[in-house]
C-alpha cells in the first residue's frame, strides 16, 4: 500500500458485496445493506465495472463472487464459535467490513478487535462519520501496518485477552503482504492467541497449482490492484502454506472443501455464477 492512502481494494471488495445484491440473484450468499454507503460515492462507477467488466475474460465476472462467499465463511464460523464459547472476533486488515455495525445482538458480548492499516483505518472511520454510524461499544480499534510492526503489539493497545480463544479473521490481506511479513504476522498470532483459536484467511496459490483460466483471471485482477499501488506479491504451494503454519506452532491447517461450498451455495443458481477457484480459503487451529 502507498503511504497515506486508503486501501482502494477495501472499496471494491464493499463494491463486490453491493455488486453480489444488486447483480446477482438469489438467494444471497452473503448480505451486507451497509456496503453501498461504506464506499465513497466517487468510487461508484466501478459498480459499473463489476456488473460488466470490459476485459475479455469471462470468468472475471464471476471472480468476484468469491469476496460475499469469503465473508459468509467467517461469519458462518463466528456464530458457530460463539455458540461454543467464544468471546473474541479480530479482524486483521479489517477493510470497510461491516460486521461491528451489523453485529447480531444476540451476541452483543462479543469483543471485537478491527486491526488495520492507520491509513485505511482513518478512511474507514471518516466514512462512518459521514454516514452517521456510531462504534459500537464493544468494536475496539488498533492501527497497524502489518510491514513494520506486529499485530500482537497492536493488540495489546485494547482490551484484548491473549488467554481467550479468538476468531481471527484475514481475508484479502495475505497477496498484499510481503512473504516475511505474513511468516512474522503468522508467528505473532500464534503467540497472541490461546489454544482453540483459529485464523480464516485466503491466499493465491502458485500458478502451477492453478488451471490456464484461473492465472488469466488472476492477471487481470492483478493489473487492476497495481494500478492502485496494492499488487500481489505472494502466491503459495500447498505445502508451503502448511509449512509456515506448522513452524509457528499450529495444530492443523485446513482448507475449503471446494466440493461441499459449490453445492450448498452454487448448484441450481439462476445467475449463473459458479465456485471461483483462482483462490484459496484456508484456516488455521490454533
Ligand atoms: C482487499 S482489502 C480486504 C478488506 C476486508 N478484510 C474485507 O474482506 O472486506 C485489504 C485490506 O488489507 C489491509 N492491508 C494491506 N496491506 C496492509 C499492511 N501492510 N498492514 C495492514 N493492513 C494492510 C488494507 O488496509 C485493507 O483493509
Amino acid at each position: 500500500m502507498e503511504d497515506g492512502q486508503a486501501s482502494m481494494t477495501a472499496q471494491m471488495v464493499a463494491l463486490s458485496r453491493v455488486a453480489h445484491m444488486e447483480f446477482d440473484k438469489p438467494p444471497y450468499i452473503f448480505e451486507d445493506p451497509l456496503a453501498r454507503d461504506f464506499v465513497a460515492p466517487e468510487m461508484m462507477p466501478f459498480l459499473d465495472l463489476l456488473k460488466t467488466p470490459p476485459d475479455p475474460h469471462p470468468g472475471l465476472q464471476n471472480s468476484r463472487i468469491f469476496l460475499p462467499y469469503r465473508a459468509r465463511l467467517i461469519e458462518d464460523r463466528l456464530a458457530a464459535m460463539y455458540a461454543q464459547g467464544l468471546r473474541q472476533y479480530v479482524l486483521l486488515g479489517a477493510g470497510l467490513d461491516s460486521y461491528a455495525l451489523r453485529q447480531d445482538p444476540s451476541m452483543a458480548d462479543l469483543q471485537i478487535f478491527e486491526v488495520d492499516h492507520p491509513d485505511s483505518q482513518s478512511f474507514k472511520q471518516a466514512r462512518m462519520q459521514a454516514n452517521e454510524w456510531h462504534a459500537p461499544g464493544n468494536l475496539h480499534y488498533a492501527a497497524c501496518d502489518f510491514e513494520v510492526s506486529g499485530v500482537d503489539e497492536a493488540l495489546t493497545q485494547t482490551c484484548y485477552d491473549p488467554g481467550a480463544p479468538s476468531l481471527i479473521a484475514w481475508a484479502g490481506v495475505v497477496p498484499y503482504l510481503s512473504k516475511e511479513s505474513v511468516v512474522d504476522t503468522i508467528a505473532r498470532v500464534s503467540q497472541c492467541t490461546a489454544p482453540g483459536s483459529v485464523l480464516m484467511f485466503d491466499y493465491m496459490p502458485v500458478r502451477a497449482e492453478l488451471s490456464e483460466d484461473d492465472c488469466a483471471i488472476i492477471r487481470i485482477m492483478n493489473d487492476y490492484t497495481s494500478g492502485e499501488n496494492e499488487p500481489f506479491v505472494n502466491a503459495y504451494e500447498t505445502e508451503e502454506i502448511k509449512t509456515v503454519f506448522e513452524d509457528a506452532g499450529f495444530a492443523r491447517l485446513d482448507h475449503d472443501d471446494v466440493d461441499a461450498g459449490r453445492r450448498r451455495f452454487f448448484e441450481g443458481r439462476q445467475d449463473g455464477r459458479e465456485m471461483p477457484t483462482y483462490v484459496r480459503m484456508a484456516w488455521a487451529v490454533r
